[in-house]
């Protein structure tokens, strides 16, 4: 895109901004606005009981679809405070002059308190979390999170820190491979990717997203769901696993949240698989900090399954913070 381009886009971003106080544009870093369709906008708002003057959190900020009803629902009173691990998506963000009354920083919702604490705000009414990955960081090839990418398989959140999954699997040992595998993608053929990996790895130095999708296919066969590609499992498991994904989860609803959240305010967790929705489960059931407001969870209707697909797996859970 030409910087021209580029330029009267942000210039566009910033004429919509002005025209109302509350209404902001994120762009991808090319500055092309976010392509993500936001999963159980109703049900979130509905959820999580919004109304003027609140403070909320929205831990996984992406493109600020939910963050940008939330603001509508919270007015000028409130306060957001967007949260994301993805640098690019925070640089979307401040690619137009942001609402007064938004904040956008680059954390971990596990860090909460300690963000909090530096804006000074002691805590908060409500917190949403959408985890997962957005069709932003999908749709941006030079991020390695799509079959079809040519880029490195990397598979970070947070590309500043940690380790990428080309890397990962250079270095892992056997045994490791094939927990993360079984673990974080239920792969049936864990143990056989796992022996396959390590046989060949020494040619699959700094392998792509494409390429390693291609290999998997080939090794585990492409038999099964003919919904999903081969390698759906194999990503899945590697992104958990570069990303600690589950273990920012469990510290944020054991210590971060509850620290986080006064009395009385709602937490919303959006899951799309089954080992982030058993652990959200596990922390709202008869539990002392939190008074679970969903015995069953909610997903979405048949027609927000039609106009976004992504949405089928989706997974929304609501709970209180106990006094
Ligand atoms: C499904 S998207 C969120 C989309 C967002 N609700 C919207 O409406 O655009 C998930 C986002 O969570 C971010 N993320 C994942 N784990 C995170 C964590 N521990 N802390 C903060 N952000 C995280 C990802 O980088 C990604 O941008």
């Amino acid at each position: 895109m030409s910087a021209l381009l580029c330029d009267s886009r942000i210039r566009l971003a910033r004429r919509t901004h002005s025209r109302d106080a509350n209404a902001f544009v994120t762009m991808t870093p090319d500055a092309t606005p976010s392509i993500h369709i936001p999963v159980l906008m109703r049900e979130v708002l509905r959820g999580l009981e919004l109304s003027a003057g609140l403070t909320v959190v929205d831990g996984t900020f992406g493109g600020g679809g939910h963050a940008r009803k939330i603001l509508e629902a919270i007015g000028p009173t409130g306060r957001l405070i967007g949260l994301d691990r993805d640098l690019d998506a925070i640089q979307r963000a401040h690619a137009s002059p942001l609402p007064e009354n938004l904040t956008v920083k680059q954390a971990s919702y596990s860090e909460l308190p300690a963000i909090l604490t530096a804006l000074q705000i002691e805590s908060v009414d409500r917190i949403l979390v959408d985890l997962g990955f957005s069709s932003d960081q999908l749709g941006t090839l030079s991020r390695g999170f799509g079959f079809l990418s040519e880029s490195l398989l990397d598979l970070r959140f947070d590309y500043t820190q940690g380790v990428p999954a080309w890397q990962l699997l250079q270095s892992a040992p056997e045994p490791e491979l094939r927990s993360i595998f079984d673990e974080f993608g239920e792969e049936p053929a864990a143990r056989k990717l796992a022996a396959a990996i390590v046989a060949q790895r020494s040619q699959m130095q700094m392998i792509s997203a494409k390429r390693f999708a291609e290999f998997v296919a080939a090794t585990i066969g492409t038999s099964g769901s003919r919904e999903r590609h081969p390698a759906t499992r194999a990503f899945q498991a590697l992104r958990i696993a570069v990303n600690r994904e589950l273990e920012h989860l469990k510290t944020a609803l054991e210590q971060s949240f509850p620290q986080a959240l006064k009395a009385g305010g709602i937490l919303a967790v959006i899951t799309f698989h089954s080992l982030e929705d058993r652990l959200v489960k596990d922390a709202f059931k008869e539990s002392d900090v939190w008074e679970n407001l969903t015995p069953k969870p909610i997903g979405p209707t048949p027609a927000e399954e039609r106009f976004n697909p992504r949405s089928r797996s989706a997974k929304l859970r609501l709970a209180r913070r106990k006094p």
